[in-house]
């Protein structure tokens, strides 16, 4: 993932547990959520399964920008914020599919692009 930073690419692959998700509603209500589901995507994307999906996808398809906060197994938290664009067909979707979990639907992929990168509140990117 060339957006981001080496240190920040060796962190993305020694995280630990599930991400938080955040987005916002177009009146301004934030709603963050856990994720497992979320793999790198190209140069630049993070993807977040939508399996469960509810306000989580009303804010994507209403335009949110996004929030994807993680943290290693060394304690240390990265936050990466950008738009974020919805897939329920195309490569990003099909990607999706070979790492979803089959128990799960996998009803759309929802991609996070890497515009700002934060480790607490320093600014790597
Ligand atoms: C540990 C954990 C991991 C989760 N992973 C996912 C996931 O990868 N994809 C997903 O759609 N929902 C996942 N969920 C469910 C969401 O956190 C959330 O409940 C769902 O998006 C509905 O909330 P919303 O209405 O705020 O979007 C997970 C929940 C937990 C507790």
């Amino acid at each position: 993932m060339k957006a981001f930073p080496t240190v920040v690419q060796q962190a993305w692959q020694d995280r630990e547990g599930p991400v938080v998700l955040a987005t916002v509603a177009p009146d301004g209500q934030p709603n963050a959520i856990y994720a497992s589901s979320v793999r790198e995507y190209g140069d630049d994307l993070l993807v977040v399964a939508d399996n469960y999906f509810h306000k989580t996808r009303a804010n994507i398809l209403a335009g949110s920008r996004g929030a994807l906060l993680f943290i290693t197994k060394e304690r240390k938290s990265y936050q990466i914020k950008g738009g974020i664009s919805y897939h329920s067909t195309g490569p990003i979707f099909a990607d999706m599919k070979t790492w979803n979990p089959a128990k799960h639907p996998g009803v759309a992929a929802a991609a996070l692009k890497v515009e700002q990168v934060y480790c607490g509140s320093e600014r790597l990117a």
